[in-house]
């Protein structure tokens, strides 16, 4: 996929939250999950950190782990900056540039690509993104995804959400067309295979909402 224009950073928090069901309690389920299993001073690999939402909220759950936090947009960077500093966390930060296959090669305890995945097709660029996280994995460190699953069963109940949290209905349906049309939404076994191909074992989602779906997995096989 290609990295997002600079300008969607400039109003991305305020319309993600009303866009992406539960959000911000995804974000703070993946926090709880990762601090939970972690040691305390964990480096975790925050891939496509877009302005930085999963980053806050890792720091906050994990007050001694270090992050490094990659993402090929740099206005999506410069927000997240900026909120590291606003929320006085970015000593613990690395910031950088670059897409997942250009991430620093070291070992991480874990890694996290929060809607990241279902912009890439299932034509091989999926495997090489969950690749390229296995390769900077150890051997039981975990992975977080969380994306919308290819699923039609809650359409009208996403639209109808939508126009709760105050978008038109025009914009709501052009969200629910863009899930089918823009974006390569896989089912629960297609992304466990491919996981599995990866080096991961797959565990129970930890959240869904309406077809979003987070997983924890975990590095525990060679490929
Ligand atoms: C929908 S945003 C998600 C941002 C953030 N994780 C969140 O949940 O708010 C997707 C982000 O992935 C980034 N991205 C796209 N391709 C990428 C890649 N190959 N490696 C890392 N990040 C990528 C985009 O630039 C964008 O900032």
């Amino acid at each position: 996929m290609t990295a997002f224009p600079d300008q969607a950073a400039d109003d991305y928090d305020e319309r993600i939250v009303r866009r992406v069901p539960g959000y911000r309690l995804g974000q703070e389920l993946a926090a709880a999950v990762l601090a939970n299993r972690l040691k305390g001073d964990a480096h975790i690999l925050v891939a496509g950190c877009g302005t930085g939402g999963e980053v806050a909220e890792l720091a906050r759950a994990l007050p001694a782990a270090r992050f490094t936090a990659i993402d090929p947009s740099a206005g999506m960077l410069e927000q997240a900056a900026t909120k590291a500093s606003d929320q006085s966390f970015a000593d613990r930060v690395k910031f950088l540039q670059v897409a997942v296959h250009d991430a620093p090669a070291e070992t991480y305890d874990a890694a996290i690509a929060f809607l990241v995945l279902h912009f890439l097709r299932d034509d091989g660029a999926k495997a090489n993104f969950l690749q390229a996280l296995a390769n900077r994995l150890g051997d039981g460190a975990l992975l977080v995804l969380v994306d919308p699953a290819d699923s039609s069963a809650f359409d009208d109940d996403y639209r109808q959400w939508m126009v709760q949290q105050g978008l038109g209905a025009e914009a709501a349906d052009e969200v629910v067309a863009r899930t089918k049309s823009a974006w390569f939404c896989v089912m629960p076994e297609r992304l466990s295979a491919l996981l599995l191909q990866a080096g991961f074992e797959v565990s129970e989602p930890f959240f869904t909402a309406f077809g979003y779906r987070g997983i924890i997995a975990s590095r525990s096989r060679k490929p």
